[in-house]
């Protein structure tokens, strides 16, 4: 019976970390999947997501059961810190998911229910992206969103792309820090686009994961609200896998941003359906430790403090790779301006391979770099391979 099964590829993302790790050549470098580094290698845990678990650990009451919406005032704090003022007072449906993929898992599902036939995916994107929404039933339509030669956002095909959408299809669009290019939308692009998007009758899924790795806190959720000031209904799925470095706690949320109260209760128990089909319950441990931090000043403001520490250590690093590969790819001082953990290089797959194989530097096929990944110590030397080619 299992011989019916075709054998599936490993995820070529996923199994950059096994390469990688038993490559056991000294100086190698991976610039693959995309979690942060600090200067000495190691993907810290927040001080205060420690100080959380040691309070959890103290004062947890119970193991129950939490129910297929997951834990509530996690649902509301981040509900609060992602859309600010533009959230307050909207009729939402919330559920907690198994990280940010779960929360697009469950978008997908909730609008293949809805009959939403077709989403638009700004390319490239994260592969995962249409990987979700075909399982679910979705059709993928590709627009284009930005050119690897020149590094540009290709704002003007973007909006006469979707110009075309049907009312009623989906739009996938990035918050900020995009993955796989690091380039993001104007304050301008995000309105045209916000007015687009409502005048057409498309329903936005905005994903949010890299929220503080970018400009700032607010900075990288603006365009997202001014989205949702514009629109009557949005879905937003948010990952707690980044910001609160958490990935594997696999905590994050979707929320269905509705026209009325009644809507949203609907939406809720279509979503809470879904999840308890699926996997039944979100996992706790994660969204129990960013409730607590976001429900206590003095957590938040350290929370804050380190993930600022984290984005400027990004952001000197971009500006290095800048300098140093721009004497040769005069375009790559967009890296500089570019946001988040992700910049794509202009590189043929060969180029990669040969990278790889020569230098012991590692990054998809794609060319994408996760520039987060990378210590100081490291650029010159970083720089010097890919000057090599
Ligand atoms: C990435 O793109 O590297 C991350 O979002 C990790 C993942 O799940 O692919």
């Amino acid at each position: 019976m299992f011989d019916a099964l075709a054998r599936q590829p490993d995820d070529p993302l996923l199994a950059l970390i096994g390469l990688f790790r038993t490559d056991a050549r000294a100086g190698k470098v991976d610039l693959g999947v995309g979690v942060y580094r600090d200067e000495t290698g190691a993907t810290p845990i927040f001080r205060a997501v420690k100080a959380a678990e040691r309070r959890l650990v103290e004062t947890q009451p119970t193991k129950a059961y939490v129910g297929p919406e997951g834990n509530p005032v996690f649902l509301d704090h981040l509900w609060t810190l992602t859309t600010g003022e533009a959230g307050k007072g909207r009729a939402t449906a919330a559920l907690q998911t198994p990280g940010g993929s779960g929360a697009l898992r469950l978008a997908a599902d909730l609008m293949a229910l809805m009959g939403t036939r077709r989403i638009w995916l700004g390319l490239p994107s994260w592969p995962n992206h249409a990987a979700i929404f075909k399982v679910a039933g979705l059709e993928v339509v590709g627009y284009p969103f930005f050119d690897v030669p020149s590094q540009t956002v290709l704002f003007d095909r973007m909006m006469e792309a979707l110009s075309g959408a049907s009312a009623g299809d989906a739009v996938l669009l990035h918050a900020s820090c995009h993955n796989p290019t690091g380039a993001n939308l104007t304050d301008d692009q995000w309105r045209a686009v916000s007015d687009l998007i409502a005048a057409r009758g498309l329903l936005p899924l905005v994903d949010i994961a890299y929220q503080g790795y970018g400009r700032g806190l607010e900075e990288d959720a603006a365009g997202l609200r001014t989205l949702l000031s514009a629109v009557p209904e949005a879905l937003v799925a948010v990952s707690c896998s980044k910001s609160f470095g958490l990935y594997r706690e696999r905590t994050g949320a979707i929320y269905a941003a509705c026209g009325n109260a009644e809507t949203a209760l609907s939406v809720r128990s279509n979503l809470a359906s879904l999840a308890r089909t699926n996997y039944s319950m979100p996992p706790d441990h994660g969204a129990a430790v960013v409730a607590t931090i976001l429900g206590d000043a003095a957590l938040k403001a350290d929370w804050m403090a380190e993930l600022e520490t984290m984005r400027q250590r990004i952001t000197s690093i971009r500006e290095r790779l800048a300098a140093g590969l721009s004497a040769r790819w005069q375009v790559l001082t967009a890296i500089r301006a570019q946001e988040g953990m992700f910049s794509l290089l202009p590189l043929e797959e060969a180029d990669v391979m040969k990278l790889r194989a020569e230098h012991a530097l590692y990054m998809p096929a794609s060319g994408r770099i996760n520039i987060a990944g990378l210590k100081s110590a490291e650029v010159d030397a970083v720089i010097e391979k890919f000057l090599s080619l």
